[in-house]
């Protein structure tokens, strides 16, 4: 399943350089399973041509003339009211004056007074037309309507000039846009608190121990808790990984950083999900120097880590659910029902991670849900993201 699929988006563009990253966000929207209505207004389209945006949205792109063909009378209409979210990307500072004037003298704007969904801005402009009063008064009036607006950021500016302007980057607008579209899911109203990546146990200064998990799993679960609406806490250990838009985001690196970030985030959780790797042992004295090759073989003594899990399991105020994870090599069944019953978990996800195509750093997992009352549930071979959505699925299940 697509996170967006069977939402319908209608992506405004207007005239600003920053067009050339619209068609990109068009893409990337589509690729999420979105189905985008592009409309661009006069301006835009001295930027870039529909053919763009039908050739990566695989549909009609609308621009003013449409406003005068035989649907003319009803296309504002049905675009708008057909649609979960109006994005405009990039809003130039004429188009936001002309929102929030309430104007309506091209098909977009037209769109925009007939439209009941969520209205999304991502402002582009030089940065005196942004700071210009008329410009700022424009943004006060819509968020206090109701529209979110995201950026813009600082950076490099058309102009040539330097300050707050850009478009904020398709990824991020994306992002945002998951956001909005999850908001009334099935989890809406839920704290979730999602664990991910390996965690890292210093040596000296230089050197770690550390395990093969990529974060991939984790931050998939966090991403598809977004989109089925909760309001989610990802503690992560380090990772290459972006951590998904509207996340609150907590950066770890050992075992003990993490049990102290899951304790300070775990009271009033709806359900806590485990999917960090956690390392069992660290280095009982790290060296506070480099450890010199010349200084002959060191002698590296281990400590035990705290088993995060069983100490939330035994705390007052615990997450309403907890569900675990045990990546295994052999045994996977019964490993994962012992580690079930020994934290004091509602749910472990067992990970067979002999094969090539499921456990760390790919992309696909293959897993078995194991409930304390005994049921088991086998999952095919699917992404992280989809596995993430079972998880889900199967949690709130559990929690209701
Ligand atoms: O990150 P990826 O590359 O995408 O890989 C994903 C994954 C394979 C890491 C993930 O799907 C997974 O299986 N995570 C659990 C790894 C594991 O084997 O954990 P464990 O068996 O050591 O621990 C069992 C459970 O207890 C886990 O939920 C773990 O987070 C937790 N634990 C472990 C040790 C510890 N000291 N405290 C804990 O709470």
């Amino acid at each position: 399943m697509l996170p967006l699929q069977s939402k319908r988006i209608v992506l405004g563009v207007t005239g600003s350089i920053a067009c050339y990253k619209a068609a990109d966000l068009a893409s990337k929207l589509t690729q999420l399973g979105a189905e985008v209505d592009v409309i661009l207004t006069g301006a835009a389209q001295h930027f870039i041509k529909p053919l763009t945006f039908q050739s990566v949205t695989g549909r009609r792109t609308y621009v003013d003339q449409d406003l005068w063909g035989p649907e003319g009378h009803v296309l504002h209409v049905k675009l708008g009211k057909d649609a979960d979210l109006l994005l405009i990307a990039p809003a130039t500072a004429n188009t936001l004056a002309k929102l929030a004037a309430g104007q309506a003298d091209n098909l977009l704007t037209l769109t925009a007074l007939a439209a009941t969904a969520p209205l999304m801005l991502a402002p582009a402009m030089d940065g005196g037309m942004y700071d210009h009063p008329a410009t700022q008064a424009s943004l006060d009036t819509l968020r206090a309507r109701g529209a979110q607006i995201h950026g813009p950021v600082s950076g490099h500016l058309a102009s040539g000039l330097s300050g707050v302007g850009r478009m904020l980057e398709p990824a991020e607008l994306a992002g945002h846009a998951r956001v909005a579209l999850g908001a009334s899911g099935p989890l809406a109203g839920r704290r979730v608190l999602v664990t991910a990546g390996g965690t890292q146990e210093p040596i000296d200064p230089v050197r770690v121990i550390a395990n093969r998990s990529s974060g991939k799993q984790g931050y998939a679960l966090a991403q598809a808790a977004l989109d089925m609406g909760a309001q989610v806490t990802l503690v992560s250990g380090p990772t290459a990984l972006t951590p998904p838009v509207g996340a609150e985001f907590v950066r770890v690196q050992t075992a003990v950083e993490m049990r102290n970030a899951v304790l300070a985030h775990a009271a009033g959780a709806d359900m806590l999900l485990m999917a960090a790797a956690v390392a069992d042992f660290r280095p009982s004295n790290a060296a506070n120097k480099k450890i010199k090759r010349a200084e002959g073989v060191p002698t590296v003594e281990l400590a035990a880590n705290p088993d995060i899990l069983k100490e939330v399991s035994q705390q007052a105020g615990k997450p309403r659910l907890l569900v675990g994870f045990a990546a295994e090599s052999n045994d996977l069944l019964a490993n994962a029902q012992g580690k079930l019953a020994s934290k004091g978990l509602d749910m472990i996800v067992a990970n067979d991670v002999s094969a090539q195509d499921a456990g760390f750093e790919v992309d696909t997992n293959r897993v078995i849900l194991l409930t304390k009352d005994g049921a088991q549930e086998e999952l095919p071979l699917l992404s992280k993201y989809e596995v993430a959505r079972k998880v889900l699925e199967k949690a709130l299940s559990l929690l209701k």
